[in-house]
């Protein structure tokens, strides 16, 4: 799980802090929620200590990702006290998957909590802060003003949002769909996210032309199922997920497109012939697979068995040869054997992944996983992932050792952590490290690579090659 934070913004009236975990469509809400906020006087901050409001954008994906909630609210009790003895306050709001799936819980555990908000609710969250606020001009002991809102409203909160305005920079994401119908007997989401919902193409090309105007080279379209989208067409055709692709290529300045994350049974033909055709899409695809066995895919409901996946790999390598694969694996299972372990393995080895994402089994109250009888022990669990981040870890370095002496078009995104240096990504989605000017952020650059190390490839901006737009 990721932990971001929000980049700052000139001299607001009231502080916002916003801490986002998990995937990358909360990073997008967390954005969304700073552009509602801003109308109230409220302007980003780096940093808890000097926020007049704090909102954790939380997930509830495994239960490491949920119970950090908890103990961030304990440290925001006692420095609300604090801001109190200095005669300030601290509206503290929780919004995202753990207020959707635990919003009643929430309030009983932690109640200094002042707004629960759910991922579809979260449009309403102005209104939600003028109660809190009057609330918190009466504020006895350490109670908050406990507003909830998980409902699943009929009007997609899209509708309610304000064009996008916090910073996004060169590299933006742009949210297309959310929800899942597909009720995987391991997941969260079809719960805490709701049904599937597709944006209408109109909304997505114009918000992309507003990233694009505001700077921003690559667009990242977000989704739970997100080559599952299908919306309406301006002419009132429907579109699937190529055609867009192929409509947001034409924005002029738009130069690179990626989407996340997919499902493989929604991965049809056409997107993948837009690999193939579209130059703007980027040779990197995450494809969860989950497992290798057919027992197990078929006891995860994943509505696609191994060979469907290796069909897929083959075809999308036939499309475009240099197309790098990731994935999601979950291992131990209920009812995952030593041989449906293996048959993980021999997956991984016959597809090769550039990176991936792996965890162990984590039960989550509610799925049907979680009551079925034979779960699998920690300690195999613990065995089995040290086995296949070993195997997956070995095939990311070499991937990256690959790309050693090739000269790669990379997009400078932010300072690197040694003087001089930036960091930007490669189209395979790797971080490349260089020495570089500050003006190159935001911009596309030839590197020539020196060196692919198991997470990142260090690199020189060419001479003589120089900077590409
Ligand atoms: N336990 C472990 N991993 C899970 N994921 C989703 N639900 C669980 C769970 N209950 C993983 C899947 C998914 C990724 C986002 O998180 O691999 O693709
Ligand atoms: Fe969860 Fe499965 Fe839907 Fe993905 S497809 S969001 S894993 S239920």
């Amino acid at each position: 799980m990721t932990e971001t934070t929000q980049p700052t913004e000139a001299a607001p009236r009231r502080k916002l802090f916003i801490r986002t975990y998990g995937c990358q469509m909360n990073v997008y809400d967390s954005q969304r929620m700073a552009d509602l906020l801003r109308p109230l006087g409220y302007g980003l901050t780096e940093t808890q200590d000097d926020a007049d409001m704090v909102v954790l954008n939380t997930c509830h994906i495994r239960e490491k990702a949920s119970e950090k909630v908890f103990s961030e609210l304990g440290r925001l009790r006692l420095r609300r006290e604090e801001r109190r003895s200095e005669g300030a306050d601290l509206v503290v709001a929780v919004a995202g998957c753990v207020a959707q799936a635990e919003g009643e819980e929430i309030l009983r555990r932690a109640p200094m909590v002042d707004i629960v908000v759910g991922p579809q609710a979260y449009h309403r969250l102005p209104e939600m802060v003028a109660r809190a606020l009057r609330a918190a001009g009466a504020r006895r002991g350490g109670r908050g003003a406990g507003v909830l809102d998980t409902e699943f409203p009929a009007e997609p909160k899209f509708d309610f949002l304000p064009a996008p305005t916090a910073v996004t920079g060169a590299s933006a994401f742009l949210s297309i769909q959310e929800g899942c119908d597909k009720f995987c007997t391991f997941c969260v989401v079809p719960y805490t996210r709701g049904a599937e919902y597709s944006r209408p193409a109109a909304a997505i090309l114009a918000e992309a032309r507003g990233l694009v105007a505001s700077g921003a080279l690559e667009l990242t379209l977000l989704g739970q199922n997100v080559n599952a989208w299908h919306g309406e067409a301006p002419d009132g055709s429907t579109w699937n997920l190529a055609r867009l692709i192929r409509a947001l290529a034409e924005i002029d300045g738009v130069r690179r497109l990626r989407y996340t994350t997919s499902h493989p049974r929604d991965m049809d033909d056409e997107l993948i012939a837009a690999h193939r055709d579209v130059p703007a899409l980027m040779p990197y695809l995450h494809l969860p697979v989950q497992s290798g066995s057919d027992r197990v895919l078929e006891a995860m409901n994943r509505q696609h068995g191994r060979d469907l996946f290796l069909r897929i790999v083959e075809t999308l390598r036939a499309a475009r040869p240099d197309i790098a694969l990731s994935s999601d694996f979950i291992v131990g299972f209920p009812g995952e054997s030593d041989a449906d372990f293996d048959d993980t393995m021999r997956l991984i080895q016959t597809v090769g992944f550039a990176s991936a994402f792996s965890f162990k089994y984590s039960p989550r109250p509610g799925t049907p996983g979680a009551a079925m009888t034979d779960q699998i022990p920690e300690a195999v669990k613990e065995a089995r992932l040290a086995a296949l981040q070993s195997s997956l870890r070995a095939q990311q370095t070499a991937f990256n050792a690959s790309m050693a002496g090739k000269t790669v078009e990379v997009l400078f995104q932010e300072r690197g952590r040694r003087d001089g240096q930036l960091i930007g990504k490669s189209p395979w989605l790797q971080s490349v490290h260089a020495q570089a000017p500050e003006r190159l952020i935001g911009r596309l650059v030839e590197v020539h690579v020196t060196g692919g190390h198991a997470n990142s490839l260090a690199g020189e901006v060419a001479a003589g090659l120089g900077v590409a737009a």
